[in-house]
């Protein structure tokens, strides 16, 4: 087994001058990334940080949200509410698919999918638009441990250009899913899109929910541990889009992506992996990204299902220096 931080290094060399794919352009603002950003993050559910590359780059969050907004409507919902409008059911479909709802219920397949997650923000409980706001940007605050902002001009570009996404919103509302308040839930789903976060916030969200709910840097609970397990499961079966059932077959842990190129993994007990680069392949997955997963499940044997007995993973910290580390910028 390899010393960690030498190999998240590796990693980083390794598919560093990797530039397959390209940058997400339906939202015009997001062309203006750096395709050569590239960051590896992890958080250890002791809090300890192991990073490299571009950790402190700033980018929006998009779907990565998702999660996160889900276990928000967990615990404003409950879970039989919430399964009433929304399915825990991997689609096979690209992320942006306007052509299913479920045939009987009516319900989008899961709350990874955009249908999905518009009808998880029309769940949000709150006196006003600005209160769901707020109480969204708190709940955000809790994972990550410090203030949070929203990309003001990403928001508007994707208000003025998500014509996809209101199509669905006003498929949600004829079957009853949403309430009649289109604009007030696709600007609450765009605001969640347009969260500002780095690579290393990203790894402690993710540490976060591999903690049971508490942030191992601030010991705060961001979501009540009960709903862990309903995130994980969907983050392990929709959370790839398209792409999740080889990711579960090859990488085996549970993660999320978003067109800005970031990915979210999470080892259940242990520790949350970020990864950030903004080249991102035709399902929307950053391709460098990917590839740094499948390399880190191989090498740590982090897959879910690799026999507990051959396990030799890095996780287990006392095989390393109680120092965090932290590598290039
Ligand atoms: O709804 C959208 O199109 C974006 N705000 C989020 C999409 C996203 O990140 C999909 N992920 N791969």
């Amino acid at each position: 087994m390899s010393d960690l931080p030498e190999f998240i290094e590796h990693l980083y060399e390794k598919y560093r001058l990797l530039d397959s794919g390209s940058l997400a352009s339906y939202i015009p603002e997001l062309t203006k990334a750096d395709p050569n950003w590239f960051a590896i993050s992890i958080v250890t559910k002791e809090g300890e940080v192991f990073q490299v590359g571009d950790s402190q780059e700033h980018f929006t969050i998009q779907s990565i949200s998702k999660v996160f907004v889900y276990g928000m409507a967990l615990e404003d919902c409950n879970r039989q509410i919430l399964l009433e409008k929304i399915g825990v059911e991997p689609t096979g479909d690209p992320f942006n698919s306007v052509i299913r709802l479920d045939e009987n219920s009516k319900r989008p397949d899961n709350p990874m999918v955009n249908a999905g997650a518009i009808a998880t923000a029309g769940l949000i409980k709150g006196s006003s638009a600005t209160d769901k706001l707020n109480r969204m940007l708190n709940m955000f605050r809790r994972y990550i441990g410090h203030d949070v902002f929203i990309d003001a001009p990403v928001f508007m570009s994707e208000r003025a250009t998500g014509h996809r996404n209101r199509a669905l919103a006003n498929l949600l509302l004829n079957f009853g899913i949403i309430d009649n308040n289109i604009d007030e839930i696709l600007d609450l789903y765009f605001q969640q899109c347009s969260l500002v976060v780095n690579c290393h916030d990203l790894a402690v969200m993710a540490a976060t929910l591999a903690n049971r709910g508490i942030n191992p840097i601030t010991k705060q609970q961001a979501v009540k541990s009960c709903y862990i397990r309903d995130i994980l499961s969907v983050m392990h079966t929709c959370g790839m889009y398209n792409y999740a059932g080889e990711w579960a077959y090859r990488v085996g842990i549970p993660a999320k992506s978003g067109v800005s190129g970031g990915i979210i993994g999470v080892i259940p007990d242990k520790a949350g992996i970020a990864v950030f680069s903004p080249l991102i392949d035709k399902r929307g997955n950053s391709v460098r990204g990917i590839k740094v997963f499948e390399d880190l499940s191989d090498e740590f044997d982090l897959h879910l299902f690799d026999s507990p007995l051959e396990k030799c993973s890095f996780l287990d910290i006392s095989k390393h220096s109680k120092e965090s580390m932290v590598i290039g910028n």
